[in-house]
């Protein structure tokens, strides 16, 4: 029965009150979806209907991007959602994008398709041990990447992205000592790329740090006109065999703009769906990583699936909620990187 009016359009049938004591547990609206549902369609007449915007990062799987009204990387994503006038956003991405748009839009719904998305550099940079680490350093400013909880947003000066981390370094005083947290591969790249000494938290992402240097030399020696497009989160010894370092939106703006017609890409795989929607001539190859599968997905952006968001569309859960002073405590530092970072791309 629950499949049936989880199929069928809210015109005709009441929705089941659902339990969300359960949904908290599982992480999501746990119910069968009808296979021959066009769930594309049943999205977008979702969204219409409830005045819902859909942004997605570029890490999600290509048919949750073909039916997002926005594909961005985090800065593009956090200028989206301060700028909404949807009534629900909907967030496919991982958890501290969805809290990044909660904390900007306190008065919105938000909801996020499985609220287990979570994402290894956040998860490590835990707040109380971070709390003490800035004790060690009371004259300095604190510089956190986005990819961080609400709680680490809320002991931060400046919140930045991959985007603008660097034009936002260069714009602080240099005699003022800066912490910059939770990523040390972002952070050695941004005092490389400054020449600012900088004091690191020890964080990192899983998808980044698993490329393999040795696979990744024998790849371009294989092609050797493929230039090497890498995301600061990637290790030293990677980004060292790179020829362009930035976000995900400066890689994919790169492979349109730069001649080359073959190129290697190591960052999470969900980008290559663009890059290639972009330039069908082209090719794009996911740089090897040091592990079994041999794949570069991400495995807390992947947790979300066209069903999960067909389902949390549909019932409007699980929303993202937050506490009113830990907001507005994380509100200012990434106020402060809007404004710092106009005009950047
Ligand atoms: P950007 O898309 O902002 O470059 O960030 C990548 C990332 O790791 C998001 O989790
Ligand atoms: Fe977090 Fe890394 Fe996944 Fe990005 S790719 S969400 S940084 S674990």
């Amino acid at each position: 029965m629950l499949t049936i009016l989880a199929a069928m359009s809210t015109d005709t049938l009441t929705l089941p009150v659902l339990d969300d004591a359960a949904i908290a547990d599982a992480g999501f609206v746990q119910l069968p979806v009808d296979p021959t549902l066009d769930m594309f369609a049943e999205i977008e007449r979702l969204k219409k209907e409830k005045n819902a915007v859909l942004l997605a990062h570029y890490y999600q799987e290509a048919d949750i991007q073909d039916v997002a009204d926005y594909v961005g990387d985090s800065l593009g994503l956090s200028r989206e959602a301060a700028k909404t006038e949807a009534d629900i956003i909907v967030f496919a991405g991982v958890h501290f994008m969805a809290e990044t748009a909660k904390i900007l839009n306190p008065s919105k719904k938000v909801i996020l398709p499985d609220l287990n998305a979570g994402c290894s550099l956040a998860d490590s940079c835990p707040p109380d041990e971070f709390a003490a680490f800035r004790a060690e350093y009371p004259d300095h400013i604190v510089i956190s990447y986005i990819n961080c909880s609400a709680a680490i947003k809320a002991q931060t000066d400046i919140i930045c992205t991959s985007s603008n981390a660097k034009h936002l370094v260069e714009q602080i005083p240099d005699d003022q000592p800066i912490i910059f947290a939770p990523d040390k591969n972002l952070g050695r790249w941004l005092i490389k790329e400054t020449g600012r000494d900088m004091v690191l938290w020890d964080g990192s992402c899983i998808v980044h740090e698993i490329f393999s240097e040795q696979k990744l030399v024998r790849l371009k020696t294989r092609h050797p006109n493929a230039p090497v497009l890498a995301h600061p989160e990637c290790e030293e010894p990677v980004l060292r065999l790179a020829d362009h370092i930035g976000s995900t939106s400066s890689i994919r703006r790169f492979a349109t703009e730069n001649p080359a017609t073959e190129f290697i890409v190591a960052t999470e795989a969900g980008i290559l769906h663009q890059m290639q929607k972009d330039n069908p001539g082209k090719t794009f190859i996911p740089a090897p990583p040091d592990n079994g599968c041999a794949c570069n997905d991400c495995p807390h952006m992947k947790l979300n699936t066209l069903e999960k968001l067909y389902l949390c569309l549909e019932y409007e859960k699980p929303t993202i909620e937050m506490e009113e002073s830990l907001r507005l405590r994380a509100l200012k530092p990434i106020e402060r990187m809007l404004e710092m970072s106009e005009g950047v791309k």
